[in-house]
């Protein structure tokens, strides 16, 4: 990652790249800021947003991945319409990315696969809601059978929980990025589809 602060003194080509940079270090390191986007659906004519895990950065296929449960309203949201856009802000930094691509969405396929074997116990929990998640209950609970919640399970009676893992891609289309600066900020535009980067107003 680019160590300069002054992003004044950046073009576009390094800013590209610090851009990818901080968003391979946001799926890597649980503490970056970069690490929890909000991502955005748009289905019923309808917006819907909430926080994921970036979980893989791909610079060279510029693709951002995260994981799901497929009972999920977001993932039937995706299959209406995958349109879908990530928002990242570094505060320490004053960096906001705006990502819009579409989604590529995964399932019990060689991705999911490789990706189910390593997680981990407790992020194997997530899956193994007795109802889907979002569905309304009558009191306050979990989901989870008591077992689970207290996590004694085995590894392969977990394996249960593979059926609702899901793996969505976000294939890049373009990066709005914007540095919040008391001389006056900057912005600038990665657009992949023609392959243009230009400055903008911020
Ligand atoms: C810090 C944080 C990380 C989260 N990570 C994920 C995630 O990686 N995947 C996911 O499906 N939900 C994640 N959630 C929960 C979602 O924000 C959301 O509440 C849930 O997935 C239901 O979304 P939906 O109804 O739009 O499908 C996370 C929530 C928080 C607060």
């Amino acid at each position: 990652m680019l160590i300069r602060e002054n992003y004044t003194e950046y073009n576009l080509v390094e800013l590209e790249q610090d851009c990818w940079n901080r968003l391979v270090t946001g799926a890597s390191k649980s503490r970056n800021p970069f690490h929890t986007p909000c991502v955005a659906t748009l289905a019923y004519g309808e917006v819907s947003l909430r926080t994921v895990v970036l979980r893989k950065t791909l610079p060279e296929e510029r693709e951002l991945r995260f994981h799901t449960d497929i009972r999920s309203p977001k993932w039937n949201e995706l299959l209406i319409n995958p349109s879908i856009s990530a928002l990242f802000y570094d505060s320490e930094e004053r960096i906001q990315l705006r990502v819009k691509g579409k989604a590529v969405l995964h399932h019990t396929d060689d991705l999911t696969a490789k990706a189910w074997q390593t997680t981990s116990l407790s992020s194997r929990k997530c899956y193994l809601t007795l109802h889907s998640p979002s569905s309304f209950t009558d009191s306050s609970t979990s989901g989870l059978s008591e077992e689970i919640e207290q996590e004694k399970f085995t590894l392969s009676e977990s394996e249960a929980g593979y059926e609702n893992f899901g793996i969505v891609s976000i294939q890049v289309q373009s990066i709005d990025w914007l540095w919040l600066n008391h001389a006056g900020h900057r912005r600038a535009f990665f657009d992949y589809s023609d392959g243009s980067f230009q400055w903008m107003i911020p």
